[in-house]
């Protein structure tokens, strides 16, 4: 069970490191367009906040050929990079060649069950459904993770997931429960997880009845 911040935000991140409960960063291009810096800045300095995190980036050639040139360039970019390749025949296909040349792989923009199936047979270390996405459509994202989970259980492979396009802490609870190996979400909503009012009142409940404690440690 781990949890990735879906952010290319140098701060965020570095701030959300310091609670040890971060193991990865995901990035797509439209993240990284948000920092207004080259992409290489962008993922070294994401690597220098914590040299462990695992980092996503998004290959976006448009041939199989093409695709695994740059997933090579990009796994040179961190010690821990895993290349997103897209849902799609090519995309597929640069999973199959860059599995078997020990690159790392997500299969990202999963939307069906088919797709995901699909994905693990090519050899993808990971496949990344957008529940988000989904759930803006009414379309379920939740049932769509959990019908991938057992057919994953059911074929026996090891296939992981990464749940992405997270909107609530809720999604990550369901999520994490239904048995995703990562969800990935926005810092945002990583605070909100830690977060519960009786927690806050315990706090002020303790700190108080401590001032009556008599002596020192
Ligand atoms: C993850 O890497 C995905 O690209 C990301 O979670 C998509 O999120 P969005 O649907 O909020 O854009």
């Amino acid at each position: 069970m781990e949890i990735y911040l879906d952010t290319a935000h140098v701060a965020d991140i570095a701030k959300a490191v310091k609670t040890g409960c971060i193991s990865g960063v995901t990035t797509n291009p439209t993240i990284v367009s948000r920092e207004g810096t080259p992409l290489r800045q962008c993922i070294t300095a994401i690597a220098a906040v914590d040299p462990a995190l695992t980092i996503l980036v998004e290959a976006v050639s448009p041939t199989a050929k093409e695709l695994i040139d740059e997933a090579h360039r990009l796994a040179e970019l961190a010690a821990h990079v895993v290349v997103k390749l897209p849902m799609t025949p090519h995309g597929l296909a640069a999973a199959r060649s860059l599995s078997r040349a020990g690159i790392r792989t997500t299969v990202t923009l999963v939307f069906g069950l088919t797709q995901a199936i699909a994905a693990s047979c090519a050899g993808a270390e990971y496949i990344a459904p957008f529940v988000g996405r989904l759930d803006d459509m009414n379309m379920g994202g939740l049932a769509l993770v959990r019908s991938i989970k057992e057919t994953f259980r059911a074929q026996a492979v090891g296939t992981k997931i990464i749940a992405a396009s997270i909107r609530s802490c809720q999604a990550v609870a369901d999520l994490f429960t239904a048995g995703c190996d990562v969800v990935t979400m926005p810092a945002a909503i990583f605070w909100k997880m830690l977060e519960h009012p009786l927690t806050e009142a315990g706090l002020l409940q303790f700190e108080k009845d401590w001032k009556t404690v008599p002596g020192t440690l």
